[in-house]
Protein backbone atom coordinates (compact mmCIF):
# COMPACT_ATOMS: atom_id res chain seq x y z
CA UNK A 1 0.00 0.00 0.00
CA UNK A 2 2.92 2.22 0.90
CA UNK A 3 4.24 1.68 -2.45
CA UNK A 4 1.15 2.03 -4.39
CA UNK A 5 1.01 5.47 -2.32
CA UNK A 6 4.12 6.67 -3.31
CA UNK A 7 3.75 5.74 -7.27
CA UNK A 8 6.04 3.15 -7.19
CA UNK A 9 3.59 0.33 -8.88
CA UNK A 10 2.80 2.94 -11.85
CA UNK A 11 0.22 5.03 -12.61
CA UNK A 12 -2.15 5.53 -10.04
CA UNK A 13 -6.12 5.69 -10.00
CA UNK A 14 -6.80 6.98 -6.51
CA UNK A 15 -4.61 9.29 -4.52
CA UNK A 16 -4.71 7.44 -1.34
CA UNK A 17 -4.85 11.11 0.27
CA UNK A 18 -8.55 11.24 -0.95
CA UNK A 19 -9.56 7.86 0.44
CA UNK A 20 -12.72 8.09 2.88
CA UNK A 21 -13.45 4.56 3.27
CA UNK A 22 -11.23 1.53 3.44
CA UNK A 23 -12.50 -1.83 3.83
CA UNK A 24 -10.09 -4.77 4.98
CA UNK A 25 -11.38 -8.26 3.80
CA UNK A 26 -9.27 -11.02 5.44
CA UNK A 27 -7.66 -13.23 8.40
CA UNK A 28 -8.45 -11.57 11.69
CA UNK A 29 -4.51 -11.25 11.68
CA UNK A 30 -4.20 -9.35 7.96
CA UNK A 31 -7.33 -6.97 9.24
CA UNK A 32 -5.72 -6.24 12.50
CA UNK A 33 -2.45 -5.15 10.77
CA UNK A 34 -4.51 -3.01 8.40
CA UNK A 35 -5.88 -1.33 11.52
CA UNK A 36 -2.58 -0.77 13.03
CA UNK A 37 -0.95 0.31 9.91
CA UNK A 38 -3.50 3.37 9.17
CA UNK A 39 -1.89 4.43 12.57
CA UNK A 40 1.63 4.22 11.99
CA UNK A 41 3.14 3.33 8.40
CA UNK A 42 0.26 4.23 6.30
CA UNK A 43 -0.71 7.39 8.31
CA UNK A 44 1.04 10.03 6.12
CA UNK A 45 -0.84 8.56 3.72
CA UNK A 46 -4.55 8.84 4.26
CA UNK A 47 -6.94 11.12 5.37
CA UNK A 48 -7.49 11.80 8.97
CA UNK A 49 -10.83 11.68 8.84
CA UNK A 50 -11.35 8.23 7.08
CA UNK A 51 -13.62 5.54 7.70
CA UNK A 52 -12.18 2.00 8.26
CA UNK A 53 -14.32 -1.27 8.27
CA UNK A 54 -13.27 -4.80 8.72
CA UNK A 55 -15.54 -8.04 7.41
CA UNK A 56 -15.28 -9.81 10.62
CA UNK A 57 -14.93 -13.14 10.62
CA UNK A 58 -16.06 -14.39 13.97
CA UNK A 59 -17.28 -17.95 14.21
CA UNK A 60 -20.62 -18.75 13.36
CA UNK A 61 -23.67 -21.24 13.85
CA UNK A 62 -26.93 -20.26 13.52
CA UNK A 63 -26.70 -17.16 11.11
CA UNK A 64 -30.17 -16.09 12.10
CA UNK A 65 -29.11 -12.69 13.41
CA UNK A 66 -29.02 -12.84 17.55
CA UNK A 67 -30.38 -15.78 18.01
CA UNK A 68 -27.63 -18.42 18.96
CA UNK A 69 -24.69 -15.65 20.54
CA UNK A 70 -21.88 -17.90 18.72
CA UNK A 71 -20.76 -14.65 16.56
CA UNK A 72 -20.50 -12.12 19.30
CA UNK A 73 -18.09 -9.93 18.61
CA UNK A 74 -15.71 -8.40 21.88
CA UNK A 75 -15.91 -4.51 21.06
CA UNK A 76 -14.14 -1.54 22.92
CA UNK A 77 -14.50 2.20 22.30
CA UNK A 78 -11.07 3.89 21.70
CA UNK A 79 -12.39 6.82 22.93
CA UNK A 80 -14.04 6.21 25.79
CA UNK A 81 -13.10 2.13 26.71
CA UNK A 82 -16.59 1.30 26.52
CA UNK A 83 -16.83 -2.77 26.40
CA UNK A 84 -19.95 -4.07 24.06
CA UNK A 85 -21.35 -7.11 22.09
CA UNK A 86 -21.96 -7.06 18.49
CA UNK A 87 -23.64 -9.79 16.66
CA UNK A 88 -21.43 -10.52 13.73
CA UNK A 89 -23.81 -12.57 11.66
CA UNK A 90 -25.98 -9.13 12.16
CA UNK A 91 -23.33 -6.47 11.21
CA UNK A 92 -20.30 -8.08 9.69
CA UNK A 93 -18.82 -5.08 8.66
CA UNK A 94 -17.50 -3.74 11.67
CA UNK A 95 -15.32 -0.62 12.78
CA UNK A 96 -11.63 -1.73 12.51
CA UNK A 97 -10.41 0.19 16.05
CA UNK A 98 -13.23 -0.75 17.95
CA UNK A 99 -13.12 -4.58 17.19
CA UNK A 100 -11.36 -6.53 19.85
CA UNK A 101 -9.44 -8.53 17.77
CA UNK A 102 -7.18 -10.51 20.24
CA UNK A 103 -10.46 -11.91 21.28
CA UNK A 104 -11.45 -12.45 18.03
CA UNK A 105 -8.28 -14.64 17.56
CA UNK A 106 -8.85 -16.54 20.13
CA UNK A 107 -12.51 -17.69 19.37
CA UNK A 108 -11.33 -18.57 16.24
CA UNK A 109 -8.65 -20.85 17.54
CA UNK A 110 -11.08 -22.43 19.50
CA UNK A 111 -12.96 -24.11 16.54
CA UNK A 112 -9.12 -25.52 15.28
CA UNK A 113 -10.07 -28.58 16.18
CA UNK A 114 -13.66 -28.61 14.84
CA UNK A 115 -12.25 -28.01 11.23
CA UNK A 116 -9.40 -30.69 11.45
CA UNK A 117 -12.06 -32.95 12.14
CA UNK A 118 -14.62 -32.08 9.71
CA UNK A 119 -11.35 -32.39 7.37
CA UNK A 120 -10.49 -35.51 8.66
CA UNK A 121 -14.10 -36.63 7.92
CA UNK A 122 -14.32 -35.18 4.44
CA UNK A 123 -11.07 -36.52 3.39
CA UNK A 124 -12.69 -40.12 4.28
CA UNK A 125 -16.08 -39.59 2.98
CA UNK A 126 -14.44 -38.42 -0.44
CA UNK A 127 -11.80 -41.39 -0.99
CA UNK A 128 -8.92 -39.00 -0.11
CA UNK A 129 -8.07 -41.32 2.54
CA UNK A 130 -8.81 -44.90 2.83
CA UNK A 131 -9.14 -45.83 7.12
S1 LIG B 1 -24.51 -16.90 14.48
FE1 LIG B 1 -26.19 -17.27 15.81
S2 LIG B 1 -26.74 -15.30 16.50
FE2 LIG B 1 -25.12 -14.91 15.10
Amino acid sequence: MIAYAEGKLGTKTVETNSVDRIIAIGSDRMMNGVREARHTSLKPYLKDNHVAIGSINSPMQCMMKEVCAQCLQRHVNPHTGEEFFVFSCFNQDQHLDFVDFKNLNERLKANSIQEKLTNLWLDRALGRINN
